[in-house]
């Protein structure tokens, strides 16, 4: 007799595929362009251009919350969607900078969007969060414990960034974007890649602990702080098998993709990403950062939302995504694109 007879313990009956159903993304209404940053770092518009690809970015004003950019990204992507907002059952809000310890914003998003008693919590997979997400929802849908799911990738680094730290000033900015991820008849989200590498924890962090900052005969706010050279090298070589055991994992190769949407960090990674995985001069690549900076865990839905807008993607297209940051942490996966 299986222990499965003996207890009469039922698991949740796979439902079998998911696929992204919708997208939406807000963009904070403050546009800081190169110039009004370069003092405070002794820097100037051509080195940031030059060095990461970045002309300007967006940073929230105090309306412009956590909370309130996310829930203004996922009415975009309910809509695209073309569901009510009534199916979702799930929302997964990826993000490091919903200044509560606790409890998580999706709940709070959750209960603005109208939702009643959805599933609903945060991930702090930093920049990775939103590909974290989109796994995590894919599987919950697959293994029939969500039918709808809300993934949001939302940051205001802004709050946690240093204006005058020469190796982050220029790249941290603000955003959210959503995706609705919904059941399917047959495959839309590929398998994810995805892990960690907690060696090399210290790359991108937060600077202190909260309780050595509130010990401190002068409390301040604990900024991020990045070996920005450490992260560049190892983004640039490891993130390429991560890109190419997506593939492989979806069983596709660079030929059949559309779109190539990596996490905004540096244009000059993207670059030496597409170069190693021999991609194909054809397939798009998303450059959002140029005018959104690096916004973490918005970064990758932004910069998708923003090649549907110009016409640079098109729904049904094959991306390939791929976010990586703190942690350090990493994943990708293939979708196709609602
Ligand atoms: N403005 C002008 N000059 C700067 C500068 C700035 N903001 N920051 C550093 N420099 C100077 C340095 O002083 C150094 O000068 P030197 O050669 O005379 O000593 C030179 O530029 C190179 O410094 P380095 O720190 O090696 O720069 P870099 O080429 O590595 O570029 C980053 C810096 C931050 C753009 C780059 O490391 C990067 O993009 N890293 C990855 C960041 C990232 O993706 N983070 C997010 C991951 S989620």
């Amino acid at each position: 007799m299986s222990p499965t007879q003996r207890t009469g313990l039922r698991s949740a009956a796979a439902t079998g595929h998911a696929r992204a159903l919708g997208i939406g993304a807000y963009r904070p209404s403050r546009i800081v362009p190169n110039a009004e940053i370069v003092d405070a770092i002794d820097s100037s518009d051509e080195w940031i251009q030059q060095r990461s690809g970045i002309r300007s970015r967006r940073w929230a004003e105090p309306h412009e919350t956590v909370q309130m950019m996310s829930v203004a990204a996922a009415r975009e992507a309910i809509a695209h969607a073309g569901i009510a907002a009534g199916q979702i059952d799930a929302v997964v809000v990826a993000t490091v900078s919903h200044m509560l310890q606790t409890p998580a914003v999706a709940p709070a998003v959750a209960h603005e969007l109208g939702l009643e008693r959805p599933v609903a919590f945060d991930i702090s997979a930093a920049c990775a969060g939103f590909c974290h997400g989109v796994g995590i929802g894919n599987d919950m849908i697959r293994g029939g414990s969500a039918r709808y799911v809300l993934v949001v990738g939302v940051e205001r680094l802004s709050d946690i960034t240093d204006p005058t730290d020469r190796g982050t000033a220029f790249i941290f900015a603000d955003g959210a974007g959503a995706m609705i991820l919904g059941p399917s008849d047959e495959p839309g989200i590929g398998p994810v890649v995805w892990g960690s590498d907690g060696e090399q924890f210290d790359l991108i962090r937060q600077r202190e602990d909260w309780r050595d900052v509130l010990d401190a005969a002068d409390p301040r706010m604990p900024h991020l702080v990045m070996q920005g050279s450490a992260v560049f090298r190892w983004a640039s070589f490891e993130m390429a098998k991560v890109a190419r055991e997506a593939l492989d994992r979806a069983g596709i190769t660079v030929d059949d993709l559309d779109l190539f949407v990596p996490h905004q960090a540096n244009n000059r990674i993207t670059d030496a990403m597409a170069r190693a995985i021999k991609l194909p001069d054809r397939v798009r690549i998303a450059r959002d950062i140029a005018e959104q900076g690096n916004t973490s865990a918005a970064s990758v839905p932004l910069a998708l939302h923003r090649m549907l807008a110009d016409g640079e993607a098109r729904s049904g297209d094959l991306a390939l995504l791929i976010a990586f940051g703190a942690g350090l942490a990493y994943a990708a996966q293939v979708v196709r694109v609602p």
